[in-house]
C-alpha cells in the first residue's frame, strides 16, 4: 500500500523560492518528512511534482485510484483548477491538502480553494510540518479503515 504527494507548480523551487513564506525546506526534504511518516505505517509514498496541469491529473489517474491515500500541495492550481478537482472527485480517495503558508493571510486570489469540497480535509498555515500532520492523518485513517 502506498500514499500519492502530489506537488503543483512552482514546488520544486521549495527551500529556494521566498523562503520567509515557504521555509528552508527542500521538495526532497518535505518527501523525505512524508515519507518517514508514512514508514511508521508501513506505507509506500508514491510521489510526483509537476507544472502542468494535465501531467499531474494523468499521474493522479494512473496511481490514484490504488493509493491508500493522497496528499496534494496544488500550489496555484488550488486556486483555479477545476480540472484537478474534478480528477480527485472522479478517484474518490481520502485526500489532505496541504498549503504551506496561510493563504486566507495573503492575497485576495488565494482565498478560493476550488478543492475544498473534494477532500477530506485540509491543512492550511503550519509551514511545512503540515505534511507531517497530513500524512499522519492519512495514515491513520488507512489503518482504520483497513481494520
Ligand atoms: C502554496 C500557496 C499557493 O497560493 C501558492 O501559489 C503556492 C504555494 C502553499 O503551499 O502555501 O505555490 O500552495
Amino acid at each position: 500500500p502506498y500514499l500519492v504527494v502530489i506537488h503543483g507548480p512552482n514546488l520544486n523551487r521549495l527551500g529556494v523560492r521566498k523562503p520567509e513564506t515557504y521555509g528552508r525546506r527542500t521538495l526532497a526534504d518535505v518527501i523525505a518528512l512524508v515519507k518517514s511518516v508514512a514508514d511508521g505505517y508501513g506505507l509506500d509514498v508514491l510521489d510526483k511534482q509537476s507544472n502542468h496541469e494535465g501531467d499531474l491529473i494523468d499521474f493522479l489517474q494512473m496511481h490514484g485510484p490504488d493509493a491508500a491515500g493522497i496528499l496534494i500541495n496544488p500550489g496555484a492550481f488550488g486556486h483555479y483548477s477545476y480540472g484537478l478537482r474534478d480528477c480527485l472527485e472522479d478517484i474518490d480517495r481520502p485526500t489532505i491538502e496541504v498549503h504551506i503558508s496561510n493563504v486566507h493571510k495573503r492575497e485576495a486570489f488565494r482565498h478560493q480553494l476550488v478543492l475544498a469540497d473534494v477532500v477530506m480535509g485540509q491543512v492550511v498555515g503550519l509551514g511545512t510540518e503540515g505534511y507531517r500532520f497530513a500524512a499522519d492523518a492519512l495514515c491513520r485513517q488507512y489503518q482504520h479503515d483497513a481494520a
